[in-house]
């Protein structure tokens, strides 16, 4: 394999700088490895899982991968400190109403056990800690990177990395003493901000102290280099790694992203109440003509998330929550993940050599 490396590389202990992204209910164990074993970074997407989901995975990424594991998780500010904390509207938004009729329609029982995991602070406070006892390297921060996180991280060990969607968020982190901030463009899959990919990143390179990672939109070699020669030091990816053997959500979920077009997603606070950018689909386009029936986070998560589950369970593609970015378009095969790594370096790498070839310049 080429080679292909920044100072990244050397902080995070990686082979090469392109990091899989920890995603909700897709980034397990396997994922991870297969992208660590490969050469980039592994992630598990820790804020969907349980406690013991977040233990099992580490262990069984021990089996798996010699390599650095990452392990991401939320401490949004608003996040209530428990799932009891927070109390539904009676009655429920109609296109809440309506979507658990059409999957009742179709045999689907909805079940409105909503996981604490999936919402609660304090679970995520559990999780870091057992990460941490169990060395895990590498922490990141999806929403939000408090103080207090980082100073413990880097008292055990551990490099934090944070992802935010604003420069005036960059800061924060960085004031909070993140060691790597992940910029992520409206262009991505998951929660995004307006501001794309290549803006936020120059942007944040002017002031930045810490290295600066890029994301989102990011599914080709070509898109890598260009983002190492804009300033980046590395490439932080989600939606090319959703269409990949190892990734742990339905098939019809990774078939949807090879299927999508560049015109597909929907940036959209319908899932959770904050702006996530998503397949559109049935899940999304019932809240049309119904925008002020939308609650705010973390409640509309709470009523959507019984919605997706059950839609999930029974892959029922059109009811499901199908977060993705624009890259879809770029999406045309269900590869290995480690041929993902592999295929994005060789390509980033003749990229940057091509590039040479053909644009004249010089000093
Ligand atoms: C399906 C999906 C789930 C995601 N879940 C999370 C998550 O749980 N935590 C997080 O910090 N970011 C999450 N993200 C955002 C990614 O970390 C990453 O920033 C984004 O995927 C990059 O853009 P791209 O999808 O265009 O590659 C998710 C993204 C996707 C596509």
């Amino acid at each position: 394999m080429p080679t292909l490396r920044t100072p990244l590389c050397d902080l995070l202990d990686i082979e090469v700088p392109i990091l899989q992204a920890g995603m909700g209910l897709i980034a397990y164990a396997d994922l991870a490895a297969a992208a660590a074993n490969a050469g980039g970074l592994g992630c598990l997407g820790g804020i969907d899982m349980s406690v013991a989901e977040v233990d099992s995975n580490i262990r069984r990424f021990r089996e798996l991968s010699d390599r650095p594991l990452a392990l991401d998780l939320g401490f949004p500010q608003n996040a209530p400190s428990a799932r009891a904390d927070v109390v539904l509207p009676d009655p429920l938004p109609q296109p809440i109403r309506q979507l658990r009729a059409e999957l009742e329609e179709m045999g689907i029982p909805v079940e409105d056990n909503v996981p604490d995991q999936a919402i609660s602070r304090d679970d995520n406070l559990e999780k870091l800690d057992l990460a941490l006892d169990q060395g895990v390297e590498v922490i990141v921060c999806g929403l939000g990177t408090p103080v207090e996180v980082v100073e413990k991280c880097h008292r055990r060990g551990a490099t934090v990395m944070s992802i935010v969607g604003t420069s005036r968020a960059a800061r924060k982190v960085i004031d909070n003493g993140t060691d790597v901030v992940i910029i992520q463009g409206t262009e991505g899959g998951g929660h995004s901000g307006e501001v794309g990919t290549l803006v936020l990143l120059a942007e944040v390179l002017d002031f930045a102290t810490v290295p600066v990672v890029a994301a989102g939109g990011i599914a080709t070699g070509a898109q890598v280099a260009g983002a190492l020669v804009a300033g980046a030091d590395g490439a932080w990816i989600g939606t090319r790694f959703i269409a990949t053997a190892e990734a742990g959500c339905q098939q019809v979920y990774k078939e949807a992203v090879v299927d999508a077009g560049p015109n597909s997603t929907l940036r959209t606070p319908r899932f959770d109440g904050l702006h996530v950018r998503q397949l559109r689909n049935r899940f999304t386009d019932v809240w049309d003509g119904h925008e002020d029936e939308m609650q705010p986070y973390p409640v509309q998560r709470m009523i959507t998330i019984p919605i997706r589950d059950a839609a999930a369970k029974n892959s029922v593609a059109s009811h499901m929550n199908l977060a993705a970015g624009q890259a879809v378009g770029l999406i045309n095969d269900l590869p290995s993940a480690g041929d993902i790594v592999r295929r994005l370096t060789e390509e980033a790498v003749a990229a940057l050599w091509n590039s040479t070839k053909r644009i004249q310049f010089s000093d």
